[in-house]
C-alpha cells in the first residue's frame, strides 16, 4: 500500500483511539496509532488514575501494546488530540518512542484536521540509549 495511504489510515485510527481516552482529571484526551514495517496499524489513548503520576500517555499505550504483541520495526506514529494547537510527546514518550522505534515520522494532528508532519529526533536531540552502557 502507498505511503500516504498508509499514513491517513494511521491518522484516522490514532482520532478513532482518541475517542476511548480515559481522561477523568485532565479531560485532555489523546489518542495515538502506531504502524509497524509489515502495515500493521497498533492503537492507544491515555488512560489516567487517581495517582496522576502512574497515568499513561496514548503514545506509550500503542507502543507498549505493539511491542507486547511482537511488532519490532515501525515506520510511523499518528498522535491526535481535541486541541486547537499541535501537541506533541512528553519527553517520557520521546525516550520511549525513540528506544523501541527509532527515528520514525511522527504526525500531530490538531482538533480541525490540520497535521504536522515531523522526524521524532527534531525533538530529541542527542538521546540516550541503551549502547551508552553496553560498552
Ligand atoms: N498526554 C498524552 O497522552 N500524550 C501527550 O503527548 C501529552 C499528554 C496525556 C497525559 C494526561 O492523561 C493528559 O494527556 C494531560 O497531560
Amino acid at each position: 500500500m502507498k505511503r500516504h495511504v498508509q499514513y491517513s489510515r494511521l491518522i484516522s485510527a490514532a482520532k478513532k483511539a482518541k475517542t476511548q481516552a480515559f481522561a477523568p482529571f485532565s479531560n485532555f484526551k489523546v489518542g495515538a496509532a502506531v504502524l509497524t514495517a509489515s502495515g500493521k496499524i497498533i492503537t492507544g489513548c491515555n488512560i489516567e488514575v487517581s495517582s496522576l503520576s502512574l497515568t499513561i500517555c496514548a503514545e506509550r499505550t500503542a507502543l507498549f501494546k505493539a511491542r507486547s504483541e511482537g511488532h519490532k520495526v515501525f515506520r510511523a506514529l499518528a498522535i491526535a488530540t481535541d486541541q486547537p494547537e499541535f501537541i506533541s510527546p512528553c519527553g517520557a514518550c520521546r525516550q520511549v518512542i525513540y528506544e523501541l522505534a527509532g527515528d520514525i515520522d511522527l504526525m500531530l494532528c490538531r482538533k480541525d484536521g490540520k497535521v504536522k508532519d515531523l522526524k521524532l529526533a527534531s525533538l530529541l536531540p542527542l538521546p540516550f540509549f541503551k549502547s551508552t552502557f553496553s560498552s
